[in-house]
């Protein structure tokens, strides 16, 4: 199975990208399932139903989030309907115990557990509580619900915490990906007992602006230490980073983790 997974995606213009080479990747890499972070889809601030259903039809099957989740009361709409409340997560480990963290979805006769999980440090807007036993909860979840194929986004600020955790994890579930700086690194790999592994998809969002934010907005708002107020740029090139995780069905281990970094 081919799994294609976007990062935190920022606001129309990083959706109108995806959207835009979904098609393409889907076609090139025979990409069975597609899962983005929803977390700034919504002109960088959590999400709305309309938003989810355009991203939806785009070919986005499953939607991770972090912190910004709870930024848009759109989420409450979300939540209210079942078929979207299973396919948009927030952080499994988030104390505010609304939605759901983890999702079994089966698509070509396999399921898949798909969790959204987040970090402690710099992200005290998450509120979230202990990753480890949150990582081993989703595990269980996962092999009770015969699940073979796993994923966790790990949305988190410090790639120290994202290290250890990919390790944590490793050979109990098939990816490992990290989320939140909106800046892809490039230490993708398969960790020894067969995760695939990566600390930050990055992305897709306005390029060359301040991760994704209009960077005069933002250096205006850092100026007089106002910080969280900006503008996301209408237009412009912008950077879409994602990455394709390979899987044997069979074993839930990975065989390849490739990235992908256009500037459209
Ligand atoms: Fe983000
Ligand atoms: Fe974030």
């Amino acid at each position: 199975m081919n799994v294609l997974i976007f990062g935190d995606t920022v606001g129309r213009i990083g959706r109108e990208a995806a959207a835009k080479i979904l098609p393409e990747l889907k076609a090139k890499h025979q990409i069975d399932f597609v899962i983005m972070n929803a977390e700034n889809l919504a002109h960088g601030f959590g999400v709305t139903k309309k938003i989810i259903l355009e991203m939806t039809e785009a070919g986005v099957d499953v939607f991770t989030s972090g912190n910004h989740v709870w930024a848009n009361p759109g989420y409450e709409e979300i939540f209210a309907e079942p078929e979207l409340r299973n396919i948009v997560l927030r952080p499994y480990n988030d104390l505010s115990n609304r939605g759901l963290g983890q999702t079994i979805i089966e698509k070509n006769g396999q399921k898949i557990s798909i969790a959204s999980l987040s970090g402690i440090v710099f992200m005290e807007e998450a509120k979230a509580t202990n990753f480890l036993s949150a990582a081993d909860e989703i595990t269980a979840r996962a092999a009770q619900a015969k699940a073979k194929i796993s994923i966790i986004d790990f949305h988190a600020e410090a790639t120290s915490e994202k290290a250890v955790l990919g390790l944590y994890c490793d050979g109990k579930i098939s990816a490992f990906v990290g989320t939140h700086t909106h800046v892809p690194t490039a230490d993708e790999r398969i960790l020894p007992k067969g995760t695939a592994f990566v600390t930050d998809i990055g992305m897709t969002g306005a390029h060359n602006q301040a991760i994704g934010g209009e960077f005069e907005s933002i250096l205006e708002g850092m100026k007089i230490g106002e910080l969280g107020k900006f503008k996301i740029p209408e237009d412009g090139p912008v950077e879409v980073n994602a990455v394709i995780i390979e899987i044997n069905e069979e074993t839930g281990k990975a065989k390849k983790i490739e990235r992908v970094r256009r500037i459209i």
